[in-house]
C-alpha cells in the first residue's frame, strides 16, 4: 500500500513537472536579450533640419479641420478644434522646395487660456537612407512662442528606439489664408 502510494505520488510529480516544462517553454512571456541580437550597435545622435508646410488655404490644403467643440468658434484659443494633417516637410522654406518627408497626424487646441496645441503625429521620411523611417512626436506646441520644444517619443526603421526633441520656430505665417511654414531642428538619439 505504502509503495503504491509513493509510486502514485511520483507519477503525479512527473506529470506536473513535464507539463510545467512544456507550458514554461511554449508560453514564455518575456526574456532577456542582448542588444547585439537585434543588430543594435552604437547609439547615434542625429540632427535633422527641415521646414514643415502647414497648408490650410487654397485648393489643395494639407491641413483640414475634422472636429470642433461647442466653444471653438467663440474661444480666443480656438479650444477644441481638431485638425488632421498630411503636411509636406521640405528641405528649404519655400513650398516648392524638395520634399523630404511628411508630417501625418493631428493637432488640436488644448489650452483654454493661451494658444497651445496638442501635437500627435508621425514624421515619415522619404529621403535617401531615411526613406520609410518614421519619428513619433507627442507634445505641446504654443505656436505664438518664438521656439517650441516637442518631445520625440519613438521611431521606426532607422529611428528604432528613438528619443529626443524637436525645436519648432515659425518661419512665416500668411495672415490672409492661415498657411504657415515652420522651421524644425530635430535632435534624436537612435541606433
Ligand atoms: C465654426 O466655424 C467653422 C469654420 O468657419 C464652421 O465650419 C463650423 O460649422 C463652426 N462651428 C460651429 C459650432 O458653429
Ligand atoms: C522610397 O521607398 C519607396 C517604397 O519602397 C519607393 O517606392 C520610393 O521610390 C523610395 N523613394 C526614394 C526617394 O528612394
Ligand atoms: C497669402 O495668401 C494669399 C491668399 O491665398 C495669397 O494671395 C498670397 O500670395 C499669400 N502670400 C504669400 C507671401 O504667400
Amino acid at each position: 500500500m505504502a509503495q503504491t502510494l509513493s509510486q502514485h505520488k511520483s507519477t503525479i510529480l512527473t506529470i506536473l513537472l513535464f507539463s510545467f516544462l512544456l507550458h514554461g517553454e511554449s508560453h514564455k512571456f518575456s526574456r532577456n536579450l542582448s542588444p547585439k541580437s537585434l543588430g543594435l550597435k552604437k547609439q547615434k545622435l542625429s540632427h535633422l533640419h527641415f521646414y514643415f508646410q502647414d497648408i490650410v488655404g487654397g485648393d489643395h490644403p494639407t491641413a483640414l479641420r475634422v472636429a470642433q467643440s461647442s466653444i471653438t468658434n467663440t474661444s480666443h484659443t480656438g479650444f477644441g478644434v481638431v485638425v488632421m494633417i498630411d503636411d509636406p516637410l521640405t528641405v528649404g522654406p519655400e513650398t516648392t522646395s524638395k520634399i523630404v518627408g511628411r508630417a501625418q497626424g493631428i493637432y488640436a487646441s488644448a489650452d483654454l487660456n493661451q494658444v497651445g496645441f496638442l501635437m500627435v503625429m508621425n514624421y515619415v521620411f522619404i529621403e535617401g537612407k531615411y526613406n520609410g523611417s518614421t519619428l513619433s512626436i507627442l507634445g505641446r506646441n504654443s505656436v505664438l512662442s518664438p521656439v517650441r520644444e516637442l518631445p520625440i517619443v519613438g521611431g521606426s526603421g532607422l529611428f528604432r528606439f528613438a528619443r529626443g526633441y524637436a525645436l519648432a520656430k515659425t518661419h512665416s505665417f500668411n495672415i490672409s489664408n492661415g498657411d504657415a511654414t515652420v522651421e524644425y531642428n530635430v535632435y534624436v538619439q537612435h541606433y
